[in-house]
């Protein structure tokens, strides 16, 4: 999963600076938009062309191993005996085909098979590089911008974004993987922790923030609301056959009480226990686990009129009676217990999904009987709740809902300020 030997190379890379201020050199931010269509919920990362406001939209994968956009293939391209190649071909899926290298020894390009994460096709392209810009941050505003010139990206056929937003130009990778976009972000020599905060916002309207770097991380309108400060922690596993994100779950919770499933059914032993994902709209529970907790979440949910149940959704309520002031709901409160012993409070806004004005469906979904996890966390429950991705510490960080404290992940101050 790690290749020290890449470092030496990243190294010489050129990195481009444009500050309108002086350091501190803690932090980079790009804002984040949302964008849903019938199936899907996908955030992008703004990047590049921003005094045009003209951005690059990429889909924020956190699985992918490395960057994809739309684009010709290019002469640039690298050599197939790179480092950088070598990785990029060693995350291949299984549904893909094995790309030849073309050329002969001398000439040799690196043909990798970049995939798009939602309908998981595959093409055979190119790896190539990209410049990128994103701006400096203090925490608080925005202090400047920062380039990277020739980064790993791989070129694909416009075929491949069919079915991604429209204003999508392609993937942003941010997994462990060497040649992600994180890695170019978080190694600037060093000056950056390398660690990401994702801050998913809950509507097209709303512009969230991912932080690339250490904290603190304001989000307004609060004058001192430093996001840094409300998180409780949980190791972060990686696994040798993705580059991905895992926690341990080891149970869920309703009102408190665990749901009864077997033993062994979180076993992190078996198949890792719980991957976060950036593209998976709800989270999926295997379908042993999902019975028991449905089950559950009805007992504790009596009292509460059901309503008929909406795909892909299992349990519908109609939530008309059960409004409290601030639009939230009282229905049975949602725990993941953590094997730390840490509890991961699911707010009511990212349990229950409203599909119309009076219904309600409980945001989870059924992901089968043979999933390679028990766990997969999706994107509903990940939104306006702030994770943050240690990288150097292998943990992740994790807040509730920042709602109750008049915040949300919208609040960050994409305003240029000065830094004095
Ligand atoms: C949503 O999925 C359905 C069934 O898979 C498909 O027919 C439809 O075209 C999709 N809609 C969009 C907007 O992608
Ligand atoms: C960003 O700017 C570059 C060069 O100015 C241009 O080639 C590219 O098309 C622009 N990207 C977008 C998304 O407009
Ligand atoms: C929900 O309950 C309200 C009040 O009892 C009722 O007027 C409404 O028709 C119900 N809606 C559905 C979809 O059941
Ligand atoms: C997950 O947590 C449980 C409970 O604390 C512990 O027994 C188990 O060893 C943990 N698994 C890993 C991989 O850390
Ligand atoms: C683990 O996942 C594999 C598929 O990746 C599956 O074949 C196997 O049955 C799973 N094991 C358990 C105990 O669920
Ligand atoms: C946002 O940042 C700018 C630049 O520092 C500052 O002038 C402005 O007051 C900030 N907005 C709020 C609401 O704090």
């Amino acid at each position: 999963m790690h290749y020290p030997l890449l470092l030496s190379f990243i190294l010489v890379l050129t990195i481009s600076l444009e500050v309108l201020a002086p350091p501190p050199y803690h932090a980079l931010v790009a804002p984040i938009f949302k964008h849903t269509n019938a199936n899907t919920s996908l955030y992008s990362i703004a990047l590049n062309n921003y005094t045009l406001n003209n951005y690059e939209h990429y889909i924020i994968d956190v699985d992918a191993p490395f960057t994809w956009y739309k684009g010709e293939l290019s002469p640039r391209a690298l050599s197939c005996d790179t480092p950088a190649c070598t990785v990029a071909r060693s995350y291949r899926s299984p549904l893909c085909p094995i790309a030849n290298d073309i050329g002969g020894d001398d000439q040799c390009r690196c043909l990798v098979t970049p995939v798009n994460p939602v309908t998981m096709s595959c093409a055979v392209s190119q790896l190539t590089y990209k410049d990128f810009s994103l701006y400096w941050t203090n925490g608080r505003f925005r202090t400047g911008s920062m380039g990277f010139s020739q980064w790993y990206a791989s070129s694909a056929p416009p075929s491949l974004v069919q079915s991604l937003p429209k204003e999508a130009i392609g993937v942003g990778a941010f997994s462990w993987s060497s040649i992600s976009l994180l890695y170019q972000f978080t190694y600037p020599s060093g000056l950056i922790a390398r660690k990401f905060a994702l801050c998913l916002p809950s509507s097209s309207r709303a512009r969230g923030v991912i932080l690339f770097g250490d904290g603190p991380y304001y989000l307004l309108p609060p004058p001192n609301f430093d996001a840094a400060g409300v998180l409780s922690y949980t190791p972060l596993y990686g696994d040798p056959t993705s580059p991905g994100y895992f926690i341990n779950l080891t149970g869920i919770s309703v009102n408190g009480k665990a749901i009864n499933v077997a033993r062994n059914a979180f076993d992190f032993h078996v198949n890792a226990s719980a991957r976060l994902s950036s593209i998976v709209p709800y989270t999926t529970l295997r379908s042993d686990i999902y019975s028991v907790f449905l089950k559950n979440f009805k007992k504790a949910a009596r009292g509460i009129a059901q309503a008929k149940k909406v795909a892909p959704f299992s349990l519908c309520f109609n939530t008309t009676t059960i409004r409290s002031r601030g639009h939230r709901l009282r229905i049975p409160q949602i725990n993941l217990m953590l094997g730390n012993g840490e509890q991961w409070t699911v707010d009511t806004l990212n349990s229950i999904k409203q599909v119309n004005n009076d219904v309600g469906c409980l945001a989870f979904v059924d992901g089968g009987e043979m999933t390679k996890q028990a766990v997969v966390i999706g994107t509903y429950q990940m939104e306006n709740n702030f994770l943050l991705f240690d990288l150097d510490q292998s943990r992740l960080g994790f807040s509730s809902s920042p709602l109750p404290y008049g915040t949300s992940c919208g609040g960050f101050n994409f305003t240029v300020g000065s830094y004095f």
